[in-house]
């Protein structure tokens, strides 16, 4: 698959530089060729002598070394390649990337280089979530630099979370994807996700418990097979992906306007826990506890639904429309009836009662439903449900 591409690929300092190994054992079994450079942290982890091994070339390491500058300059290092992958690329990384520092061979090369540069982070959870590292991110993503991963799970620190550096296969698969352009180039996907608030006061709001896991791991999974994804999030734990389009929204009734928005699309995918209610009374200013009249007394009105607006949409319809079916009682007959009053073609249910422990939670189990039937799905982490959808979406927007 990727016979006669070049790699050039800096290892920064982390534990799991180790799995850089596999990946050029990966990428050369392949067909790739890979040109190792490892940064000086890096090379606390991996020896140049094994990269070397197991890519079978020059491993680069100096910025001042006078042989590689009359062999090759850092400049000519940096262009010759197809793709410029970095892993695991360590929160040092990122903020040199971010900021255009170049004070090492690997920042050197990642600023001159003009080839597309994959990027696949390794780093402590709260290092990754830290604002920083995201404001990096997204500079990053903005600059079309691309992402794969970090994975959910334990970590070498003992804590649990994003962080983790991707699997080399999944790095290989987004090298393969990035260089290929991927099953859903030119493809556009609309992706709702995380919960909605709606405001009863300026300071309180009515809200759920959905963390938009579920909605980033598939516009993530979407836009690893080449589709350019519009991801419109509610107020969300989980942040946003690299590479997307992100359109933040608080209401119901601002994410039916961005979806809209956002139309045309191939495809719409409908996570967002969408809050079915709003208070029409809603205070301008807060309410306070020493009222003359007792307790305040809220009145609701129902939220426009955006996936059964979208689905009947009489003209500019997307060709595939999905909707989620969060349930707590029977699950399969609810979901059934609820694709059906929707107008949508498949719909995922799950359920969320309290011990599945799904709704915030790191797994899902899933049916999906859709005109002629109901295919259960072994329960599995959201990102794996995630990359299961993308692959379907791909074969139906593609066949
Ligand atoms: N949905 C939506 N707009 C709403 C409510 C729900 O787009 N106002 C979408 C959700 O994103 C999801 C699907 O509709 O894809 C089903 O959401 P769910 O909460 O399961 O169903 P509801 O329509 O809210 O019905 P109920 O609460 O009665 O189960």
């Amino acid at each position: 698959m990727l016979d006669g591409k070049n790699i050039l690929l800096v290892i920064g300092g982390g534990i799991a530089a180790f799995k850089a190994l596999d990946l050029i054992r990966q990428l050369r079994k392949q067909g790739a060729s890979v040109t190792p450079v490892i940064t000086r942290a890096g090379q606390e982890f991996v020896t140049p002598l094994s990269a070397s091994a197991l890519a079978g070339s020059k491993v680069y390491t100096d910025l001042f070394s006078l042989t590689d500058e009359a062999e090759m300059g850092h400049i000519e290092l940096s262009r010759a390649a197809d793709l410029v992958v970095v892993a695991p690329a360590t929160a040092d990384l990122l903020a040199k990337m971010a900021n255009g520092m170049a004070n090492d061979l690997a920042s050197t090369l990642l600023l001159a280089t003009d080839t597309r540069i994959l990027v696949a982070p390794s780093m402590n959870v709260r290092m990754w979530q830290h604002r920083a590292t995201q404001r990096n991110v997204a500079t990053l993503a903005g600059d079309g630099v691309l992402f794969v991963g970090p994975d959910e799970g334990a970590m070498a620190c003992g804590e649990f979370g994003p962080g983790r550096l991707a699997e080399p296969a999944a790095i290989t698969a987004a090298i393969t994807a990035a260089i290929t352009d991927g099953p859903l180039a030119n493809k556009h996907i609309l992706v709702t996700s995380g919960p909605t608030h709606e405001p009863i006061d300026p300071v309180r709001y009515i809200a759920n418990r959905s963390s938009g896991a579920q909605g980033s791991a598939i516009a993530l999974a979407l836009s690893a097979l080449g589709a350019k994804v519009t991801f419109i999030s509610g107020p969300a734990d989980v942040a946003p992906p690299a590479g997307v389009t992100v359109v933040q929204v608080k209401t119901a009734r601002e994410m039916l306007i961005a979806a809209q928005n956002a139309l045309p699309a191939d495809a719409a995918i409908f996570a967002a826990a969408v809050a079915d209610w709003r208070v029409t009374s809603e205070a301008k200013s807060k309410i306070k506890k020493d009222n003359k009249g007792g307790l305040p007394v809220l009145e609701f009105a129902e939220n426009p639904d955006i996936l059964a607006t979208i689905s009947q949409m009489k003209t500019g319809r997307p060709a595939l429309v999905v909707g989620f079916a969060a349930e707590t009682d029977n699950v399969l007959e609810n979901a059934t009836a609820k694709r059906l009053r929707k107008g949508c073609d498949w719909i995922i249910a799950n359920d969320v009662s309290p011990e599945t422990g799904i709704m915030g939670g790191h797994e899902n189990a899933v049916t999906l439903i859709d005109e002629t039937s109901a295919e259960n799905w072994p329960r599995m982490g959201k990102d794996a449900v995630a990359k299961q959808l993308a692959q379907r979406i791909s074969a139906f927007l593609t066949s």
